[in-house]
């Protein structure tokens, strides 16, 4: 068994997968779709992998739910869309690939979700909306769709050649007729603050949220993948203004997230996690691609999306410590006797007082070699998760991955760190998150330290978790 495959992350039982598809609740199952190779773990010839889960922490997993069909418009790869409810009609959307071509597709399901017929007319969308529209597009693909008035809607992501990311509105009455709305919103690649929003955005996707709707969009240039962005704003007319701007989660591992709302009006967030390690390494472990822990989204007051992990993973807690009142000295290390571990959830609450920087030191070897670091800069007002030292090998990446986070004068840092063999999953005042893959070398990587620099900090409780293992194993 591979060291660092996760135990209550969802990942196929081998090869590759990236994005979260088709997310919906049927009949009270949790249903989970996702791009799939199942000819190896490197990215290529796209199906629909599938899962379900009446509890968003147990998964079983399925029969590939769509592969492409030879001689049809999705013939060399089924790409990433949504699921729908259609008027009691499971409905997918999703892109279809041949050749160069992208383009939108439709498949139905009449025995709740097993076996899905793809629609003779597709593609249902004949090309991009063209020139005359005044819209170069430089991408078309992945779909996000809701019910308006009398009206299905759905938003393409998309790229307009030397503008900038787009996510494109089309209205139809029956998911099969479309009519090219206009531009949702249009992003703007010469502008850089408060990030860089790419040349192109994957996987958009949009709902509303309290008093809000919110575009997410998976940000990526000609080459790279970057970050998932969030977009909170106001929607009138089928236009979108956002107001706010900000990394879903850090830039790295988290990307191409998908929503759904679930029966108790729960709006959950899946994202993939990218391996952070050499593709050679990634064939050679047979798996790669996992997906992030179940998120629940509301909005801060001022209007930015907080993230909670769903309750329902409390379910996979064991051997409780906890510890109150910890001093944390301002040098050396001060580890916590009799603890590791390298699948745990710890919850932390930290008075940095006048310490620069305090934070955590996971999966640690006992002299330190390895060691993975959550460090909360005070004076920077940063969030970092620094994998420069996780593990020996060559073929791992250790960029540092950091995200603003200013505490309030007394405020105490909250951190819920979630460790999963290879993921490293924290969630900071609820307002950072950063997600990040390590592959610790040492089987004993498993130490748990704290620690303050400049001035002693104090801990105010500690609790740690065993996390159980989601398979049945
Ligand atoms: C995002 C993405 C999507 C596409 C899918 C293909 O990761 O590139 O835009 O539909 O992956 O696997």
């Amino acid at each position: 068994m591979d060291p660092h495959r996760p135990i209550y992350h969802f990942l196929p039982v081998a090869t590759w997968m990236n994005d979260p598809n088709g997310l919906i609740q049927w009949k009270g199952q949790y249903h989970l779709f996702y791009q799939y190779n199942p000819n190896g773990a490197y990215w290529g010839t796209m199906h629909w992998g599938h899962a379900t889960s009446p509890d968003l922490v147990h998964w079983t997993d399925l029969p590939i739910a769509l592969a492409p069909t030879p001689g049809s418009p999705d013939e060399d790869g089924v790409f990433s869309g949504c699921a729908v409810d259609h008027d009691g009609t499971p409905t997918f959307i999703y892109t279809g690939v041949r050749g160069e071509e992208q383009l939108p597709c439709i498949a139905t399901s009449a025995d709740d979700l097993l076996t899905w017929q793809k629609h003779p007319d597709n593609p249902v969308i004949a090309a991009p909306p063209a020139l005359h529209e005044e819209l170069d597009t430089v991408m078309f693909r992945d779909h996000a769709a809701w019910r308006e008035n009398d009206a299905w809607y759905q938003v393409i992501g998309s790229g307009i050649r030397d503008v900038g990311g787009a996510a494109l509105l089309y209205r139809s009455p029956d998911l099969l007729h479309w009519e090219y709305v206009g531009p949702l919103c249009v992003g703007d690649s010469r502008r850089m603050e408060p990030l860089w929003t790419g040349t192109m955005w994957e996987c958009p996707d949009f709902f509303p949220l309290g008093d809000r709707h919110v575009l997410v969009v998976s940000v990526r240039d000609e080459e790279n993948l970057l970050y998932a962005a969030s977009l909170v704003g106001s929607y009138s007319d089928h236009k979108f203004t956002p107001e706010t701007l900000n990394y879903v989660d850090s830039p790295g591992s988290f990307y191409a997230p998908q929503t759904f709302l679930d029966d108790r009006g729960r709006r959950i967030m899946l994202g993939w996690l990218r391996e952070g390690r050499s593709v050679d390494a990634q064939k050679a472990s047979t798996l790669a691609g996992v997906l992030s822990l179940p998120r629940v989204l509301s909005l801060s007051p001022e209007g930015t999306l907080l993230m909670e992990p769903v309750h329902e993973l409390e379910t996979l807690r064991r051997d409780h410590r906890s510890y109150e009142d910890l001093e944390i000295a301002s040098a050396g290390v001060d580890a916590l006797p009799g603890v590791e571990g390298d699948c745990l959830e710890i919850v932390a609450q930290i008075e940095p007082r006048d310490a620069r920087r305090v934070g955590m030191r996971l999966f640690r070897s006992p002299d330190g070699e390895e060691e993975t670091l959550v460090i909360y800069d005070h004076r920077n007002g940063t969030l970092t998760v620094d994998p420069s030292r996780s593990g020996l090998s060559p073929e791992i990446h250790r960029d540092a991955q950091s995200l603003p986070l200013q505490l309030g004068d007394g405020e105490l840092l909250r951190l819920r760190i979630f460790l999963d063999r290879s993921i490293v999953e924290v969630f900071a005042n609820e307002h950072a998150c950063i997600t990040a893959r390590v592959y610790p070398t040492r089987p004993d990587s498993r130490g748990i330290a704290l620690f303050a620099e400049g001035s002693t900090a104090r801990a105010g409780r500690l609790d740690l978790w065993r996390m159980a293992s989601i398979w049945e194993i």
